[in-house]
């Protein structure tokens, strides 16, 4: 701001009595968010996050104290907070300390929604919750702001999508690849209803499950959890990143390597590909022309990793999920074939058609190989890290194409946590 422009500090307000108030009220909102996040915080914050949001909210409070927005805000907390907000006695403090707490465990009441905390990153420090159906939720995640700046410090953060069926056997190594990283990554886990795993609370995954369905592999219904995972990841505005992984990955970097490779990535890595073949080309029907005509019809693994961008894509996209939907049913499965064919119908030049999540189909079938406790050494991990391949990163040739692999069993974890002090380097 030019110093001209600065308003005179002597400016004369109009005191009116509705508007002292209003302003009485919304300092007792602030100590009464405060004191609400020192709660929240003393019972361990999974995202860390508080401090940063607290600043921005104070940010955001003193900007409105300038101007007559003070009025709006202290309506909005009015209206969604609950009722007394020109009381202005110590009964409300409680009064709002209690519903804050309440907020947390419900983590779907109109307190949220107006709060611009919740706005920003709804979910933390509180079980992941809502009652929105996918529509609502996709509708809702597929917004984006027309405001070049954010009102806000944003730390661009890498979101986890898990897709699971249940248990996460790899959670102990996730974990320790996670800790110390509080802050720029965040979780989710989307499992069978019904499903709940029990996570310590210091766990990134404690109370990350996000409302699920049924999913049956191979159908639509898994595109509709991995839109379900991006949707509610994407209410987060500050996920730029987000990888989907399953209960049988696990990374082959640490996360310092993995963070600075995606958020730094000119381009998306969604496999991406057409061959001439019964389960590449030979899955198109022709009835998705002309949306999808055969020479645009790809095929790719279905552990995708997007930037916000693409993401917000699609979740917004129904023309050509109702297309897949229709039309791409077993021996077609839409989980291999609607994103890399989406992406290139519209961005084709933002992915980079490769996936950085390594898997191995050497053995034929239709399943790739696993590997357990024997074939888990540190010269298959090392392999995997760097097998002599190279591949193009923003442009440029590196041995660095997969962060992740899969598939792991169970019995690999002792081995793989082993790896962690050596060559994986958690
Ligand atoms: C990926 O494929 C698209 C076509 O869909 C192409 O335009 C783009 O250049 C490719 N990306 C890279 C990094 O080569
Ligand atoms: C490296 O991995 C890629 C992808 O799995 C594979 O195509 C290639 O043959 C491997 N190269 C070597 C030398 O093993
Ligand atoms: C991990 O390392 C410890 C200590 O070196 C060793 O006793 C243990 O057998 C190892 N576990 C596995 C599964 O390799």
């Amino acid at each position: 701001m030019k110093p001209g422009t600065l308003k005179s500090p002597r400016r004369e307000y109009c005191w009116s009595s509705g508007l002292l108030k209003a302003v009485v009220a919304l300092a007792i909102l602030m100590a009464g968010v405060i004191i609400g996040l020192a709660a929240s915080s003393s019972s361990s914050s999974v995202l860390g996050s508080s401090s940063l949001s607290l600043q921005a909210e104070a940010e955001a409070a003193a900007a409105a104290a300038n101007s007559n927005n003070v009025i709006m805000v202290a309506a909005a907390a009015a209206g969604g907070g609950g009722g007394a907000a020109a009381n202005n006695n110590n009964n409300d403090i409680i009064i709002r300390k209690r519903k804050k707490k309440k907020a947390m465990a419900t983590s779907a009441t109109t307190t949220q929604l107006l709060d611009f905390r919740g706005f920003v990153d709804p979910g933390s420090g509180s079980p992941w919750g809502h009652s929105m159906s996918d529509p609502e939720l996709f509708w809702r995640a597929s917004m984006v702001p027309r405001a070049e700046e954010y009102p806000f410090q944003r730390v661009p953060k890498v979101a986890f999508l898990f897709l699971t069926r249940g248990p996460l056997p790899f959670a102990p190594l996730w974990e320790r690849f996670f800790r110390g990283h509080e802050g720029l990554y965040s979780v989710y886990v989307h499992a069978v209803p019904g499903y709940t795993g029990r996570y310590r609370r210091s766990s990134p995954f404690h109370g990350r499950q996000i409302p699920s369905r049924e999913v049956s592999w191979g159908s639509i219904t898994l595109v509709d959890a991995e839109k379900r995972l991006l949707a509610n990841a994407l209410l987060d505005w500050s996920n730029q990143r987000f990888v989907l992984v399953s209960e049988s990955c696990v990374p082959v970097f640490n996360f310092r390597t993995v963070y600075e490779y995606l958020v730094n990535s000119a381009h998306s890595y969604v496999e991406s590909y057409n061959i001439d073949v019964p389960q590449c080309a030979g899955r198109y029907n022709p009835r998705m022309a002309p949306e999808v005509t055969e020479d645009q019809w790809r095929k790719g693994s279905e552990w995708f990793e997007l930037s916000r961008d693409l993401a917000v894509d699609v979740v917004a996209d129904q023309r050509y999920y109702a297309l897949f939907r229709r039309h791409c049913t077993p021996s077609c499965y839409p989980d291999e074939h609607y994103i890399p064919t989406f992406l290139h119908l519209w961005h084709g030049a933002r992915n980079a058609n490769r996936t950085v999540t390594w898997v191995d189909w050497s053995r034929g079938g239709p399943h790739p190989a696993r590997f357990g406790r024997a074939a888990t050494t540190t010269d298959f991990v090392a392999a995997i890290r760097n097998n002599g391949t190279r591949c193009l990163y923003n442009g440029k040739p590196t041995t660095v194409c997969y962060l992740f692999a899969r598939k792991f069993a169970p019995s690999a974890l002792g081995t793989l946590l082993n790896l962690t002090t050596t060559i994986l380097d958690f």
